[in-house]
């Protein structure tokens, strides 16, 4: 009880930080501040659907709101679960003129290939094949509940089968992957990395395990795919100061693990 409380003066505290930080002229105080509790109302909502925390969700709407207008292309969502940041998302593409694309297979994490280990303490993640499924009809009602379905576009299938049949001139304005295995990841890098535009930014979930964050930093992946050097990942290791994580790494160390989230980011150059 206290807990939560304590938790409802947090998010009301987080939601006034959101209207005083980054107003601009269509989005001021009060804009800011009534989508902020729209998303807090969502996410006290949805939460037992989300494994992205409130200040995660409140990032990545921050983060569509600040999107440059000469940055054209889509909102790209790489794993949606149960859709609850979805719904996020869904509300920022439909207040910035855009639309939400959610790729997902629906039935889960596809067999992982190899070991994904918390960077804290070494140990192994325990993903398996089907875990995190969420229907596609389940994301659906979520969003037409809560969020914006006019504005979105779902993609189902495996990341390997359906980024490749992509249309070419298909762009990208901001990508939020949370696909949690690193050939996961890697499919989506490989397939939408080149159709995210210039100065658009990459949010990525699994700032806490290593083998994830290895990709942004693996000199051979970016030159073998790309021709250029890796771009890294801003919050490797323990995620954006967030300070409410949620997660594993309170128990690992209950004063530094509060401090991080799951998301770091980085701007395509
Ligand atoms: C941790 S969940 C996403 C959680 C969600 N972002 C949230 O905030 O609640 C991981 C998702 O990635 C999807 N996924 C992982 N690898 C995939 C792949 N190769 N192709 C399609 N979907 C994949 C799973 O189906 C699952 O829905």
């Amino acid at each position: 009880m206290l807990t939560r409380f304590t938790n409802l003066i947090r998010y009301c505290r987080l939601v006034f930080l959101f209207a005083r930080t980054g107003r601009t002229s269509d989005f001021g105080f009060w804009r800011r501040f009534s989508l902020g509790l729209k998303i807090m109302h969502v996410y006290l909502k949805l939460r037992k659907d989300s494994a992205s925390t409130f200040p995660e969700q409140l990032v990545l709407l921050d983060a569509i709101l600040r999107i440059n207008r000469s940055i054209s292309g889509h909102i790209a969502e790489f794993g949606c679960y149960k859709g609850a940041a979805s719904v996020i998302l869904s509300i920022g593409a439909k207040i910035t003129g855009r639309k939400l694309l959610v790729f997902d297979s629906f039935e889960g994490l596809p067999e992982p290939a190899e070991p994904v280990r918390n960077i804290a303490n070494g140990a192994i993640l325990n993903y398996r094949k089907g875990m995190y499924a969420g229907s596609l009809s389940h994301v659906r009602q979520n969003i037409e509940r809560y969020g914006e379905i006019t504005s979105v576009e779902f993609v189902q299938g495996y990341f390997s089968s359906t980024l490749s049949t992509r249309q070419n001139n298909e762009k990208y304005a901001m990508i939020f992957e949370d696909a949690d295995l690193v050939s996961s990841v890697k499919d989506v890098l490989k397939y939408a990395w080149p159709k995210l535009n210039c100065g658009a930014p990459f949010f990525c979930h699994e700032a806490r395990d290593l083998e994830v964050c290895e990709i942004f930093f693996d000199s051979d992946f970016w030159r073998v795919n790309f021709s250029c050097r890796p771009p890294g990942l801003v919050g490797a290791g323990m995620g954006l100061p967030l300070c409410f994580s949620g997660f594993d790494d309170i128990r690992i160390n209950p004063i530094l693990g509060r401090f991080g989230s799951c998301l770091a980011y980085v701007f395509k150059q």
